[in-house]
């Protein structure tokens, strides 16, 4: 049974990588933060399944800023495999707090390539860095691919180079099995809500169910290359299954702006989205990236890996998702009077 350590288990991507481990046969581990308030909805359903937790999944206590429990723990664990998705990885909150990104995003990284070398796992263990587009930023070709130089646009971006060169250079001093996967924006039910997509499906479904009056954005014209998160995830595990670390684009080569996703979101419940959007400036950000679209070629060809779900489909999964949801807490306020927001449902 292989052995395999997440940071970031608690995240979008790290709720489905672990679910893709556990059906694989891994014993997970994954570290999480401690919190005032719950902070597991999206790993619950495996958390309170006692076939799972306890005996093929474990959660450790331990923070990306916390290099002493790093080295602790890769040594008590002697993982295969670990998968670094833990980073403040909001981009316009890392223009408010660029030092915190620094060190998390950033740092972090190093934080655990150096646990790895003090624990004596270079020969064993495979590392994978969860690396972005963000990173190519104000972009210097279309479609973007492996080699084109990067321009970050945000402290966000900038820790995500620091961390994916980082990821190279550990790769070539010493041998060690790591890889960066440049993932582009990838969406899903699980999406935290306050990127641009998941705000956008929920408010589809708090309009449609009478909870909400409006959606208020920024820059509607910002294009992105959205794909859905649980196919990204495998990438993930088959980057880490080669003889030999690389770095791959994970992206699906399509490009829709901000605008249009609003249009497919609320079309799908068939309502006007120009009736619901109002813009304010808050949103937009000191630098913007204008522009992604990646292309998996690379992907394609070494590892066998495509795409399959597509902008409107990935589109209709979220609204469809969030209609449900709004309906539930729509009945639940008609029940209690009070509001609930059940947002472990998401
Ligand atoms: P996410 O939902 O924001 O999850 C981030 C995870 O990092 C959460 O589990 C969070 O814990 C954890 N975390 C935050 N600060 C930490 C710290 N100081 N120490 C330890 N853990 C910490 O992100 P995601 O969408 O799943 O993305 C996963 C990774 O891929 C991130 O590194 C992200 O930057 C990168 N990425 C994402 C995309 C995308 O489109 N989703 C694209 C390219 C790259 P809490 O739950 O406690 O907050
Ligand atoms: N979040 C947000 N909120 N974005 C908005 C809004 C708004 O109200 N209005 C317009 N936007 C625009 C942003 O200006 C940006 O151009 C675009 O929508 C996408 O924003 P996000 O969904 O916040 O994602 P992101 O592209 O900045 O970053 C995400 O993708 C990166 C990969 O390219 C994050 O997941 C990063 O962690 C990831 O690395």
């Amino acid at each position: 049974m292989k052995r395999a350590l997440i940071t970031g288990i608690t995240g979008q991507d790290g709720s489905y990588l672990a679910e893709l481990l556990l059906d694989k046969g891994y014993e997970v581990h994954g570290i999480i933060r401690r919190a005032s308030t719950f902070n597991t909805g999206r790993i619950d359903h495996l958390y309170h399944n006692p076939e799972i937790y306890g005996k093929k999944l474990f959660l450790h206590y331990g923070d990306l800023a916390d290099a002493t429990q790093m080295v602790k723990l890769l040594y008590e664990l002697q993982p295969d495999e670990i998968y670094n998705l833990g980073a403040q990885s909001h981009v316009r909150v890392s223009f408010d707090v660029p030092e915190y990104t620094a060190d998390v995003t950033g740092a972090g990284a190093v934080r655990i390539l150096e646990a790895i070398r003090e624990a004596g796992l270079v020969k064993k263990v495979r590392f994978y860095q969860a690396s972005s587009s963000e990173m190519f930023g104000k972009v210097q070709a279309v479609p973007q691919i492996e080699t084109t130089p990067f321009w970050p646009r945000s402290p966000y971006g900038c820790a995500k180079l620091f961390a994916y060169w980082l990821t190279v250079n550990y790769r070539e001093s010493y041998n060690l099995h790591a890889s960066n996967g440049i993932l582009f924006n990838h969406e899903s039910e699980r999406r935290g809500e306050t990127f641009v997509t998941r705000k956008i499906t929920r408010a589809v479904g708090r309009i449609k169910a009478g909870l909400q009056e409006n959606l208020v954005l920024g820059n509607l014209d910002a294009q992105r290359d959205w794909g859905y998160a649980k196919e990204y995830v495998e990438m993930m595990w088959i980057m880490l299954q080669q003889d030999k670390p690389d770095d791959y684009v994970v992206a699906t080569n399509e490009t829709h702006t901000v605008r249009e996703f609003c249009q497919v979101a609320f079309d799908r419940v068939g309502l006007d989205w120009e009736k619901y959007v109002k813009y304010d400036a808050r949103y937009e950000r000191p630098a913007e990236v204008e522009l992604l679209i990646g292309d998996p070629a690379k992907a394609k060809k070494q590892l066998g890996w495509e795409p399959k779900v597509r902008f409107k489909e990935l589109v209709e999964i979220m609204v469809d998702h969030d209609v449900k949801v709004a309906e539930n807490e729509r009945k639940i306020r008609e029940v209690t009077g009070a509001y609930t927001a059940p947002s472990y449902l998401a």
